[in-house]
């Protein structure tokens, strides 16, 4: 599919390290390759401290990181016959699943929760001509049908407790350290159901040559990925991050009523609990909650002073980064990268929302409108 540089999707770019073969018929929307940028007005402490960098992964075609994990995940389904897919969804599984399901002719089936998800999310979904089915429940009652399902009707899961979306996902720790030109020291990100901090355990282990414990592989019990030669020297260590609602690596167990403004990781049950657990102590890591309004202040910093706006689940990954370097936890000097899980045009509701008095209403003469200008100088 490749020709003369041409990118075109992670598969392609990582397929020596990917369940795939010559034969496979790829399911892409040319997703990855996502720009990884250095945050560059931070206040002089915390700029003095670190390097933080982080890894937009808004910017994949359908706006979320979710898409490289479905592109392994539909393309696995397409080669196994499969002829529907379904997931359940806080909403950006659910607008990825659907956009994968159209580029390989299938059908989706999306479980939602009822009310709590963001618009943009819920009308990709619809437009992408999903089912979409609301729940009268949340992203946990969702997961348990759709487990059900597997056995009950002729569809393909594509959540990620289906080995091949972590398998796509991994690749976002490759080009980090792509990037980079080293593993960095630190890495920090939101979980939510705890497929993407896995994913990227398994990612950077994969590419220092270390086989992480709990490993994810998809397609053997082999050590098949670590023939190659390593890529770096060294692992980050993993910070996962959870609002304080839906917290359930803090609270140590699950959570029946998970609530957040960050619907996207409202969250009590997560699925990867174990490989989550993995990352964290293999890494030396912790896990840390905050506050919604720590969640959207976070959220705001990054698009007023750094011109990045992503959802306010994602926020989370930076809100922890300098949390945990202004109290020492992540020492001076660290390489910091931090994962932006989505595109804050998800969620315009919420964005609009935090940002009262920012439309001021103006005369249409010139007069009113360089008076405003001069009185907002
Ligand atoms: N950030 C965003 C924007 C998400 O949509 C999600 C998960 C996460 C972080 C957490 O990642 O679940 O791998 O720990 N969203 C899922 C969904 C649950 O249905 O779209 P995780």
């Amino acid at each position: 599919m490749s020709s003369g540089g041409h990118y075109v999707g992670l598969i392609d770019r990582y397929r020596a390290r990917l369940p795939v073969t010559d034969e496979t018929r790829i399911v892409s929307l040319s997703e990855g390759n996502t720009p990884l940028i250095e945050l560059q007005n931070l206040s002089n402490d915390v700029a003095r401290e670190c390097q933080i960098y982080v890894k937009f992964e808004g910017l994949n075609p359908t706006g979320s990181f979710k898409d490289r994990g479905m592109t392994m995940a539909v393309t696995q389904a397409l080669s196994e016959g499969a002829e529907a897919i379904i997931c359940a969804s806080t909403g950006n599984t659910s607008a990825s699943a659907a956009a994968y399901a159209a580029r390989a002719g299938m059908r989706s089936f999306v479980l939602i929760p009822d009310g709590k998800i963001a618009l943009g999310k819920l009308a990709q979904a619809m437009i992408q001509g999903a089912v979409v089915m609301q729940i009268q429940g949340n992203f946990d009652d969702g997961m348990r049908i759709v487990k059900e399902m597997a056995h009950a009707a002729p569809v393909t899961i594509v959540n990620s407790i289906n080995p091949y979306r972590l398998q796509g996902q991994k690749t976002a720790a490759f080009e980090i350290v792509d990037a980079l030109g080293r593993a960095p020291d630190y890495h920090c990100i939101p979980v939510g159901n705890a497929g993407n901090i896995s994913a990227y355990w398994t990612g950077f282990s994969e590419y220092a040559g270390v086989k992480p414990a709990t490993a994810a592989c998809a397609y053997c019990d082999t050590d098949c990925v670590f023939d190659f030669a390593p890529e770096c020297d060294s692992r980050p260590v993993m910070l996962g991050y959870q609002a304080a609602g839906s917290a359930p690596f803090i609270a140590g167990s699950m959570v029946d009523d998970p609530e957040t403004v960050a619907t996207a990781i409202r969250i009590g049950r997560p699925q990867s609990w174990d490989l989550a657990w993995a990352a964290s102590r293999e890494s030396g890591g912790w896990f840390d909650s905050f506050t919604d309004a720590e969640i959207l202040a976070t959220q705001k910093f990054l698009a007023s002073s750094e011109g990045l706006f992503c959802e306010p689940a994602s926020a989370i990954s930076v809100a922890g980064a300098l949390a945990d370097i202004a109290s020492g936890k992540i020492p001076a000097g660290s390489i910091v990268t931090c994962t932006l899980t989505g595109h804050g045009l998800k969620d315009p509701d919420t964005a609009i929302s935090q940002s009262a008095g920012g439309v001021i209403k103006v005369a249409a003469e010139s007069d009113a409108v360089k008076r405003a200008i001069l009185e907002n100088l």
